[in-house]
Protein backbone atom coordinates (compact mmCIF):
# COMPACT_ATOMS: atom_id res chain seq x y z
CA UNK A 1 0.00 0.00 0.00
CA UNK A 2 2.09 2.42 -1.29
CA UNK A 3 1.54 6.26 -0.71
CA UNK A 4 3.16 8.92 -2.88
CA UNK A 5 2.95 11.62 -0.29
CA UNK A 6 4.92 9.10 1.86
CA UNK A 7 7.27 7.80 -0.88
CA UNK A 8 8.01 11.96 -1.70
CA UNK A 9 8.85 12.53 2.03
CA UNK A 10 11.29 9.80 2.53
CA UNK A 11 13.18 10.63 -0.53
CA UNK A 12 13.83 13.95 0.33
CA UNK A 13 14.85 12.99 3.74
CA UNK A 14 16.94 10.27 1.85
CA UNK A 15 18.42 12.75 -0.47
CA UNK A 16 19.16 15.49 2.40
CA UNK A 17 20.56 12.91 4.31
CA UNK A 18 23.00 11.84 1.31
CA UNK A 19 24.15 14.77 -0.07
CA UNK A 20 24.48 17.08 2.86
CA UNK A 21 25.59 20.51 1.48
CA UNK A 22 27.08 18.85 -1.40
CA UNK A 23 25.88 19.58 -4.92
CA UNK A 24 24.53 17.16 -7.55
CA UNK A 25 24.25 17.69 -11.37
CA UNK A 26 21.45 16.34 -13.31
CA UNK A 27 20.88 15.70 -16.87
CA UNK A 28 17.23 16.92 -18.10
CA UNK A 29 15.88 15.43 -20.62
CA UNK A 30 12.01 16.67 -20.65
CA UNK A 31 10.73 13.23 -20.28
CA UNK A 32 8.81 12.21 -17.13
CA UNK A 33 11.70 10.04 -15.79
CA UNK A 34 14.59 12.67 -15.50
CA UNK A 35 11.90 15.71 -15.27
CA UNK A 36 10.54 14.10 -11.58
CA UNK A 37 13.88 13.14 -10.34
CA UNK A 38 14.97 16.76 -10.95
CA UNK A 39 11.39 18.18 -9.24
CA UNK A 40 12.11 15.69 -6.19
CA UNK A 41 15.75 16.93 -6.02
CA UNK A 42 14.86 19.90 -6.68
CA UNK A 43 12.58 19.62 -3.31
CA UNK A 44 15.25 18.24 -1.14
CA UNK A 45 18.31 20.59 -1.92
CA UNK A 46 17.02 23.91 -3.94
CA UNK A 47 19.85 25.50 -5.22
CA UNK A 48 22.81 22.54 -4.51
CA UNK A 49 20.91 20.94 -7.62
CA UNK A 50 21.80 22.05 -11.24
CA UNK A 51 20.16 20.59 -14.18
CA UNK A 52 21.54 19.98 -17.68
CA UNK A 53 19.18 20.11 -20.84
CA UNK A 54 21.26 19.44 -24.18
CA UNK A 55 19.16 20.69 -26.73
CA UNK A 56 20.22 18.41 -30.23
CA UNK A 57 17.86 19.65 -32.48
CA UNK A 58 16.08 16.52 -32.36
CA UNK A 59 12.73 17.47 -30.17
CA UNK A 60 9.49 18.06 -31.06
CA UNK A 61 8.25 21.08 -31.97
CA UNK A 62 8.30 23.97 -28.94
CA UNK A 63 9.74 21.46 -26.81
CA UNK A 64 13.19 22.23 -25.99
CA UNK A 65 11.23 26.12 -25.10
CA UNK A 66 8.68 24.26 -22.92
CA UNK A 67 11.21 22.12 -20.54
CA UNK A 68 13.14 25.58 -19.90
CA UNK A 69 10.24 27.34 -19.59
CA UNK A 70 8.47 24.82 -17.07
CA UNK A 71 12.22 24.29 -15.02
CA UNK A 72 13.51 27.81 -14.89
CA UNK A 73 10.19 29.18 -14.47
CA UNK A 74 7.98 27.98 -12.32
CA UNK A 75 10.18 25.90 -10.26
CA UNK A 76 13.01 28.43 -10.69
CA UNK A 77 15.96 25.62 -10.81
CA UNK A 78 19.20 25.86 -11.90
CA UNK A 79 18.98 25.02 -15.72
CA UNK A 80 21.61 25.15 -18.08
CA UNK A 81 20.83 24.96 -21.83
CA UNK A 82 23.40 23.48 -23.85
CA UNK A 83 22.78 24.40 -27.94
CA UNK A 84 24.17 21.32 -29.35
CA UNK A 85 21.96 21.14 -32.39
CA UNK A 86 24.59 22.09 -34.80
CA UNK A 87 27.01 19.06 -32.88
CA UNK A 88 24.70 16.47 -33.35
CA UNK A 89 23.73 17.43 -36.95
CA UNK A 90 27.18 16.99 -38.28
CA UNK A 91 27.90 13.83 -36.36
CA UNK A 92 24.91 12.72 -38.25
CA UNK A 93 25.45 13.98 -41.52
CA UNK A 94 25.60 11.25 -44.54
CA UNK A 95 24.13 8.72 -42.16
CA UNK A 96 21.74 6.73 -42.84
CA UNK A 97 21.52 3.36 -41.34
CA UNK A 98 19.36 3.55 -38.08
CA UNK A 99 21.79 1.45 -35.92
CA UNK A 100 24.47 3.75 -36.50
CA UNK A 101 22.10 7.01 -36.43
CA UNK A 102 20.97 5.83 -32.50
CA UNK A 103 25.22 5.22 -31.71
CA UNK A 104 26.21 8.20 -32.84
CA UNK A 105 23.22 9.95 -31.06
CA UNK A 106 23.91 8.11 -27.72
CA UNK A 107 27.80 8.50 -28.04
CA UNK A 108 27.59 12.16 -28.68
CA UNK A 109 25.05 12.48 -25.84
CA UNK A 110 27.45 11.33 -23.70
CA UNK A 111 30.36 13.43 -24.87
CA UNK A 112 28.83 16.12 -24.85
CA UNK A 113 27.17 16.05 -21.51
CA UNK A 114 30.74 15.04 -20.25
CA UNK A 115 32.51 17.89 -21.75
CA UNK A 116 29.95 20.45 -20.58
CA UNK A 117 29.29 19.57 -17.14
CA UNK A 118 33.62 19.62 -16.83
CA UNK A 119 32.74 23.26 -17.39
CA UNK A 120 30.41 23.67 -14.94
CA UNK A 121 33.26 22.80 -12.31
CA UNK A 122 32.45 19.76 -9.59
CA UNK A 123 29.47 18.17 -8.59
CA UNK A 124 30.03 15.49 -5.96
CA UNK A 125 26.33 13.29 -7.65
CA UNK A 126 24.81 12.61 -10.68
CA UNK A 127 20.98 12.25 -10.41
CA UNK A 128 19.56 10.05 -12.86
CA UNK A 129 15.69 8.72 -13.76
CA UNK A 130 16.41 5.34 -13.53
CA UNK A 131 13.32 3.11 -12.98
CA UNK A 132 12.71 0.04 -11.61
CA UNK A 133 11.79 -1.13 -15.16
CA UNK A 134 15.12 -0.08 -16.63
CA UNK A 135 17.57 -1.84 -14.11
CA UNK A 136 15.28 -5.22 -14.82
CA UNK A 137 15.07 -4.65 -18.40
CA UNK A 138 18.64 -4.04 -19.12
CA UNK A 139 19.75 -7.45 -17.62
CA UNK A 140 17.10 -9.23 -20.17
CA UNK A 141 16.75 -9.72 -24.05
CA UNK A 142 14.12 -6.94 -24.88
CA UNK A 143 13.38 -5.15 -27.34
CA UNK A 144 17.31 -3.71 -26.49
CA UNK A 145 18.61 -6.34 -28.62
CA UNK A 146 16.42 -5.31 -31.50
CA UNK A 147 17.12 -1.68 -31.19
CA UNK A 148 19.93 -0.43 -29.09
CA UNK A 149 18.31 2.08 -26.69
CA UNK A 150 20.55 4.38 -25.52
CA UNK A 151 19.22 6.00 -22.45
CA UNK A 152 19.52 3.23 -20.36
CA UNK A 153 22.87 2.94 -18.18
CA UNK A 154 24.61 4.92 -21.09
CA UNK A 155 26.96 6.51 -18.73
CA UNK A 156 31.25 5.90 -18.90
CA UNK A 157 32.22 3.88 -16.27
CA UNK A 158 35.04 6.42 -15.35
CA UNK A 159 32.86 8.86 -14.30
CA UNK A 160 33.59 10.62 -10.89
CA UNK A 161 29.91 10.86 -9.54
CA UNK A 162 28.60 9.04 -7.33
CA UNK A 163 24.87 8.09 -8.88
CA UNK A 164 21.69 9.04 -7.16
CA UNK A 165 18.45 7.49 -8.61
CA UNK A 166 15.60 7.94 -6.23
CA UNK A 167 13.02 6.38 -8.98
CA UNK A 168 14.68 3.26 -9.16
CA UNK A 169 12.38 0.98 -6.92
CA UNK A 170 9.30 2.59 -9.01
CA UNK A 171 7.12 1.82 -12.21
CA UNK A 172 6.11 4.37 -14.68
CA UNK A 173 2.34 4.79 -13.15
CA UNK A 174 3.92 5.39 -10.16
CA UNK A 175 6.28 8.17 -11.15
CA UNK A 176 3.66 10.14 -12.80
CA UNK A 177 1.77 9.94 -9.61
CA UNK A 178 4.89 11.10 -7.73
CA UNK A 179 5.28 13.78 -10.53
CA UNK A 180 2.00 15.13 -9.99
CA UNK A 181 2.34 15.28 -6.18
CA UNK A 182 5.41 17.65 -7.21
CA UNK A 183 3.49 19.71 -9.05
CA UNK A 184 5.05 18.96 -12.89
CA UNK A 185 2.40 19.75 -15.42
CA UNK A 186 0.35 17.12 -16.95
CA UNK A 187 2.28 18.00 -20.19
CA UNK A 188 5.29 16.25 -19.30
CA UNK A 189 3.60 13.85 -16.43
CA UNK A 190 1.60 12.19 -18.95
CA UNK A 191 3.25 12.61 -22.16
CA UNK A 192 3.31 10.20 -24.49
CA UNK A 193 6.73 7.79 -25.28
CA UNK A 194 9.42 9.55 -26.79
CA UNK A 195 12.40 7.84 -28.07
CA UNK A 196 16.09 8.76 -27.10
CA UNK A 197 17.33 9.36 -30.35
CA UNK A 198 13.87 11.42 -31.30
CA UNK A 199 13.29 13.08 -34.30
CA UNK A 200 16.51 11.60 -36.08
CA UNK A 201 14.47 8.06 -36.49
CA UNK A 202 11.89 9.47 -37.78
CA UNK A 203 13.48 10.65 -41.04
CA UNK A 204 14.02 7.95 -42.44
CA UNK A 205 17.87 7.65 -43.45
CA UNK A 206 19.84 10.99 -43.68
CA UNK A 207 18.98 13.31 -40.85
CA UNK A 208 18.89 16.84 -42.76
CA UNK A 209 17.42 20.33 -41.49
CA UNK A 210 14.99 20.07 -43.98
CA UNK A 211 13.56 16.99 -43.41
CA UNK A 212 13.67 17.36 -39.58
CA UNK A 213 11.42 20.41 -40.70
CA UNK A 214 8.80 18.18 -42.31
CA UNK A 215 8.25 15.69 -39.49
CA UNK A 216 8.58 18.72 -36.73
CA UNK A 217 5.54 21.05 -37.96
CA UNK A 218 3.61 17.24 -39.45
CA UNK A 219 4.13 16.30 -35.85
CA UNK A 220 2.93 19.28 -34.35
CA UNK A 221 -0.12 19.10 -36.00
CA UNK A 222 -1.04 15.98 -35.78
CA UNK A 223 -0.75 16.42 -31.94
CA UNK A 224 -2.98 19.32 -31.91
CA UNK A 225 -5.79 17.82 -33.72
CA UNK A 226 -5.29 14.38 -32.42
CA UNK A 227 -5.65 16.57 -28.74
CA UNK A 228 -8.75 18.38 -30.25
CA UNK A 229 -10.42 15.25 -30.75
CA UNK A 230 -9.64 14.14 -27.36
CA UNK A 231 -8.27 11.46 -28.85
CA UNK A 232 -4.87 11.83 -26.62
CA UNK A 233 -5.21 9.55 -23.42
CA UNK A 234 -6.67 6.93 -25.71
CA UNK A 235 -3.67 6.70 -28.01
CA UNK A 236 -0.40 5.43 -26.63
CA UNK A 237 1.73 6.92 -29.16
CA UNK A 238 1.06 9.02 -31.97
CA UNK A 239 3.60 10.45 -34.59
CA UNK A 240 4.75 11.21 -38.14
CA UNK A 241 7.31 9.82 -40.16
CA UNK A 242 9.24 10.95 -43.33
CA UNK A 243 10.10 8.32 -45.49
CA UNK A 244 13.03 8.99 -47.69
CA UNK A 245 10.77 9.02 -50.77
CA UNK A 246 8.61 11.75 -53.38
CA UNK A 247 5.62 11.03 -55.23
CA UNK A 248 3.88 13.29 -57.85
CA UNK A 249 0.91 15.32 -57.02
CA UNK A 250 -0.59 18.25 -58.36
CA UNK A 251 -1.88 21.57 -56.99
CA UNK A 252 -3.56 24.31 -58.66
CA UNK A 253 -2.55 23.85 -62.16
CA UNK A 254 0.95 22.10 -61.90
CA UNK A 255 2.06 19.09 -61.13
CA UNK A 256 4.26 18.39 -57.59
CA UNK A 257 6.76 15.86 -56.46
CA UNK A 258 7.22 16.24 -53.24
CA UNK A 259 7.59 14.04 -49.61
CA UNK A 260 5.30 11.75 -48.39
CA UNK A 261 4.50 11.93 -45.04
CA UNK A 262 3.41 8.74 -42.41
CA UNK A 263 1.39 8.94 -39.65
CA UNK A 264 1.55 6.69 -36.84
CA UNK A 265 -0.58 6.16 -34.21
CA UNK A 266 -1.32 2.68 -32.18
CA UNK A 267 -2.72 1.16 -28.61
CA UNK A 268 -0.21 -0.35 -26.46
CA UNK A 269 -0.13 -1.80 -22.97
CA UNK A 270 3.73 -1.50 -22.98
CA UNK A 271 5.38 -0.93 -26.38
CA UNK A 272 6.24 -4.44 -26.78
CA UNK A 273 2.53 -5.38 -28.64
CA UNK A 274 0.57 -2.60 -30.28
CA UNK A 275 -2.34 -2.37 -32.44
CA UNK A 276 -2.85 0.52 -35.43
CA UNK A 277 -5.25 2.93 -33.46
CA UNK A 278 -8.40 3.00 -35.09
CA UNK A 279 -8.96 7.20 -35.36
CA UNK A 280 -12.11 8.29 -36.83
CA UNK A 281 -11.59 9.32 -41.06
CA UNK A 282 -12.87 12.67 -40.70
CA UNK A 283 -10.18 13.00 -38.43
CA UNK A 284 -7.22 11.84 -40.42
CA UNK A 285 -9.16 13.89 -43.27
CA UNK A 286 -8.66 16.93 -41.53
CA UNK A 287 -4.51 15.96 -40.30
CA UNK A 288 -4.51 15.37 -43.83
CA UNK A 289 -5.43 18.55 -45.87
CA UNK A 290 -3.59 20.72 -42.66
CA UNK A 291 -0.17 18.67 -43.27
CA UNK A 292 -0.64 19.08 -46.86
CA UNK A 293 -1.32 22.78 -46.60
CA UNK A 294 0.61 23.59 -44.42
CA UNK A 295 4.13 21.73 -44.53
CA UNK A 296 6.07 22.81 -47.25
CA UNK A 297 7.06 19.81 -49.42
CA UNK A 298 4.91 17.47 -48.52
CA UNK A 299 2.02 16.09 -51.20
CA UNK A 300 0.91 13.44 -49.94
CA UNK A 301 -0.14 11.05 -46.64
CA UNK A 302 -0.42 8.05 -45.59
CA UNK A 303 -1.62 5.89 -42.50
CA UNK A 304 0.22 3.24 -40.69
CA UNK A 305 -1.96 0.25 -40.62
CA UNK A 306 0.16 -2.66 -39.31
CA UNK A 307 0.27 -3.88 -35.57
CA UNK A 308 3.44 -4.70 -33.61
CA UNK A 309 4.12 -7.50 -34.63
CA UNK A 310 4.92 -7.46 -37.35
CA UNK A 311 6.24 -4.19 -37.43
CA UNK A 312 7.43 -1.61 -34.86
CA UNK A 313 6.26 1.42 -33.45
CA UNK A 314 8.84 3.35 -35.40
CA UNK A 315 9.86 3.44 -38.49
CA UNK A 316 13.53 2.82 -38.21
P1 LIG B 1 9.54 -0.10 -31.39
O1 LIG B 1 9.76 0.83 -32.55
O2 LIG B 1 10.75 -0.92 -31.08
O3 LIG B 1 9.32 0.85 -30.15
O4 LIG B 1 8.30 -0.93 -31.53
C1 LIG B 1 8.88 0.45 -28.88
C2 LIG B 1 8.94 1.66 -27.99
O5 LIG B 1 10.30 2.04 -27.80
C3 LIG B 1 10.53 3.33 -28.29
N1 LIG B 1 11.83 3.32 -28.96
C4 LIG B 1 12.95 3.84 -28.44
N2 LIG B 1 13.16 4.45 -27.26
N3 LIG B 1 15.43 4.71 -27.84
C5 LIG B 1 14.41 4.91 -26.98
O6 LIG B 1 14.63 5.48 -25.92
C6 LIG B 1 15.30 4.10 -29.05
O7 LIG B 1 16.24 3.95 -29.81
C7 LIG B 1 13.97 3.63 -29.35
N4 LIG B 1 13.45 2.97 -30.42
C8 LIG B 1 12.13 2.80 -30.15
C9 LIG B 1 9.39 3.63 -29.24
O8 LIG B 1 9.14 5.03 -29.35
C10 LIG B 1 8.26 2.88 -28.59
O9 LIG B 1 7.68 3.63 -27.54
Amino acid sequence: NWSMETFVEDKIREIRDTVGDRKVLCALSGGVDSSVVAALIHRAIGDQLTCMFIDHNLLRKGEAEGVMETFTGKFDMNVIKIDARERFMSKLAGVSDPEQKRKIIGNEFIYCFDEESAKLGDFDFLAQGTLYTDIVESGTATAETIKSHHNVGGLPEDMKFKLIEPLNALFKDEVRKVGEELGLPREIVWRQPFPGPGLAIRVLGEVTEDKLVIVRESDAILREEIAKAGLDNEIWQYFTALPDMKSVGVMGDSRTYSYTVGIRAVTSIDGMTADWARIPWDILEKISVRIVNEVENVNRIVYDVTSKPPATIEWE
